[in-house]
């Protein structure tokens, strides 16, 4: 089966090329990362407008531990003021939002934060805005298998038989992006060709967009080249195209 010209369903963007936004007009890089929380207010307003039902945004990776303290502490305050701010907003639009990633090693006040704009925003149905931090995809499904064998354990010792076989729908399940569908539409702007470990498993049969454009500059004008260019992708998920029988 094949589905050709409709917008995606869900678009997952790598939010990247903050620090070379700031660098250019010699700024700090925490200013870089205040300019790409603006972008992001736009995009969340041009996704609600064009009817796009999922966007995830990768926002923090599970290798950005690896930055300066500082820069690392600058993007926490930067995410507190960003919920703190939009949370009114967010109802009001009707966004939902979801986080996917190991919260337990956020500072404890974005985490509850995060939390709290969670349930506040869980009747919503506009849209559902999937932020992803501590997000890594290796991490997800190493944490899947971890939950599935202990639930297999749970099982055995209460007597009761498991099956030995994993299959995918229930890797799916345990995944931190349940139960969003999978990306029909990848955009990376920043200039770099790579997932740098963004839902692999997601993503795969999504249809890849790269973008030279750096990501505080990524404007409605650029969503809609990337959604144009998605439209006119034939997508054959393995099969043929109905032309094509
Ligand atoms: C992405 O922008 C934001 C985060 C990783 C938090 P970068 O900070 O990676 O920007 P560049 O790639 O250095 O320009
Ligand atoms: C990817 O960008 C992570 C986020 C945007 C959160 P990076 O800048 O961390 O990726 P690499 O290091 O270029 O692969
Ligand atoms: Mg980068």
């Amino acid at each position: 089966m094949s589905q050709e010209n409709t917008n995606p369903r869900h678009v997952a963007i790598i939010l990247d090329g903050n620090g070379r936004w700031a660098k250019k007009r010699g700024l700090s890089r925490s200013e870089g990362h205040r300019a790409g929380g603006e972008a992001l207010d736009r995009l969340l307003d041009d996704a609600l407008e064009i009817g796009i039902p999922f966007i995830s945004l990768y926002a923090f990776s599970t290798e950005n531990w690896k930055r300066p303290r500082a820069e690392i502490q600058a993007i926490w305050k930067l995410m507190r003021e960003f919920f703190t701010d939009r949370l009114q907003r967010c109802i009001e639009k009707g966004i939902r939002v979801h986080a996917s990633g190991d919260l337990s090693r956020l500072p404890a006040a974005n985490r509850k934060l995060i939390l709290h704009v969670i349930e506040k925003t869980a009747k919503n149905k506009a849209l559902t805005a999937n932020f992803c931090v501590n997000y890594g995809s290796m991490d997800e499904i190493s944490h899947a298998a971890t939950e599935i064998v202990r639930e297999r354990l749970s099982l055995a010792k209460k007597g009761k038989k498991a099956d030995a076989a994993v299959s995918a729908k229930e890797i799916e399940k345990h995944l931190y992006t349940h139960p969003i569908p999978p990306v029909d539409l990848l955009v990376r702007p920043g200039g770099e060709s790579r997932l740098s470990n963004f839902l692999l498993w997601q993503c795969a049969y999504a249809e890849l967009y790269f973008t030279d454009v750096l990501w505080p500059d990524f404007g409605r004008r650029d969503l809609q080249a990337a959604l144009k260019w998605f439209r006119s992708r034939p997508r054959k998920f393995g099969g043929l195209l109905a032309k094509e029988d």
